[in-house]
Parts: C-alpha cells; structure tokens; sequence
C-alpha cells in the first residue's frame, strides 16, 4: 500500500515444512489503527512475529516508511519505531512495575527524557504510579495489561503491535484498554492489532483485514467490515468465505 506506515508485500511464511502465510499483503496507514482480525491457527500472531523480525519469512518483504526492515535483528526494528505489546503481555514477573517499564526504553541513551516520558507515560495509566515498586507478576491481569501497554510507549514507537490486547480481561478492563488504545493513536502513534472479538476491536479500528488460513480473505473500513455478513463466517470458526 503506497504512504503506509507499516507494508507487508507478499509475504511467505514457514514454520519448518508447515506455511503459514501465503502471499500476504497488506498496509497500515501512519496514524490509524487496523486490526487483523481471523479465526484461531490463521496466522495472525505469526504476523506480529515477522514484523518484530522474531521470525523471518521466507520471501516476500516487510517495509517500515517504506524502507525494509525483512531481514534487521529485532532491536534494530525496534530503534526503527516499532514496539509491540505480545500475546500474554511477556512481562518480567520478578521485576518491580518500574524495572518493566524501562525495559521499553532499553535501546534509548536519552536517560533524562526517559524519565520524563516515565511520568507522562503514568499519567495514562495513573494506577501503575501507585504500584511502581511492586513486582510485576503480582499484578492482576489487566493491570498486566497496562504495564504492557505503558512500556511499549517507553520506546518513542512510530508504531505499536498488539496481540490480542484484551484476551482474558473483564469487561471494565476491556473497556478500559480500548479507550487507552484511542488516546495512544491520537496521540499519534500507528496501531496495528490482532484480535479475536471482531466486534470489539473494529469499534475502534479505522481498517480492518480478516485473515483466514494465512491468507487475507476480506478487507474494509471498519463499519464496512461491521455490515458485511461473511464477517460472521469467520468468527464461527472457518466455513470458507467466498474469494472474489
Ligand atoms: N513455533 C511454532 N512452531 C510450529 N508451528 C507454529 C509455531 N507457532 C505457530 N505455529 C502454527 O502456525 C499456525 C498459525 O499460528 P498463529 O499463532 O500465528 O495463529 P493465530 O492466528 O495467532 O491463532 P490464535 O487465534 O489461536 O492465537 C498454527 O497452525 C500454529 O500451530
Ligand atoms: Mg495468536
């Protein structure tokens, strides 16, 4: 996609023998959220490993602004402006809040504005002020959530990969994490997110793309997608949606 932020262009991924994606293309826009949305085993995760550069694929390319960042070591797509919030939020259990948080900023050497982007940072999420010393593990699960989120921004990230930001919150964190997600994008920072609740996720994405065995079997706007039957198609587990 010509201006994106973030281009995948047709890419082929492996695990071993075993392809997972299939010629996939697709593009986020600088300052929009999209959402990958698709069913279980579609390859979605596996997107947002290949991005991170966790994984590489075996062709096709992966353009951030354009420049390709296929085959970078994952810290220097991260030094490139990409951040990601990972399935089951990856943090160090033994860690204090604050020690998590600034594992975000590793690659940074601006310590004074490090610090300074901490205390902006905490006033998003002002319930992870009141628990910096507290060792991460001990945090419930949406707080996780948040600690998460928090420290992905402490990268100064141009865009932010989320896999599946809301999976085993309650109600009033889901709520809560979604609105966080709007107030990040405004702030001008890209999102790119994987979810499982097409409902959820494309009430606040602007694009949305539904991946079906690794390929990508509908995209649209996010009401268009909202109206589109087929759309339930997927989410019931895979009946095929018609190609065009
Ligand atoms: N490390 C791995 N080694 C081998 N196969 C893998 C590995 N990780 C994932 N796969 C396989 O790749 C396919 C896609 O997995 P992926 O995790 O990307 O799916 P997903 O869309 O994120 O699914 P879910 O909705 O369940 O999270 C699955 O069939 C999975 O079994
Ligand atoms: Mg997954």
């Amino acid at each position: 996609m010509n201006g994106a932020l973030l281009t995948l262009d047709s890419v082929n991924t492996f695990y071993g023998p075993v392809q997972v994606h299939f010629d996939l293309s697709l593009g986020v826009p600088a300052g929009k959220i999209v959402c990958l949305l698709g069913g279980n085993a579609s390859g979605k995760s596996t997107t947002m490993k290949i991005i991170l550069g966790l994984l590489k694929p075996r062709s096709g390319a992966i353009l951030l602004d354009g420049q390709p960042i296929t085959n970078l070591p994952t810290p220097a797509i991260v030094r490139a402006g990409v951040a990601s919030v990972p399935e089951s939020r990856r943090l160090f259990p033994a860690m204090t809040v604050r020690e998590n948080l600034l594992m975000g900023a590793f690659t940074r050497r601006d310590r004074a504005a490090v610090q300074q982007d901490l205390d902006r940072i905490l006033e998003l999420f002002p319930r992870l002020g009141e628990r910096l010393a507290q060792r991460a593990g001990t945090l419930s699960g949406g707080e996780q959530q948040m600690v998460a989120m928090a420290r992905a921004l402490m990268g100064r990230p141009r865009l932010i990969c989320m896999d599946e930001p809301t999976m085993g919150l309650s109600p009033l964190y889901v709520d809560r994490v979604l609105e966080l997600i709007q107030t990040i994008s405004r702030q001008g920072v890209t999102i790119f997110m994987v979810e499982q609740n097409a409902n959820l996720a494309l009430q606040i994405a602007h694009y949305g793309y539904v991946l079906q065995t690794g390929r990508i079997a509908l995209q649209g706007s996010a009401p268009e997608l909202l109206r589109n039957p087929q759309i339930r198609d997927v989410y019931l587990g895979g009946q095929s949606v018609q190609q065009k």
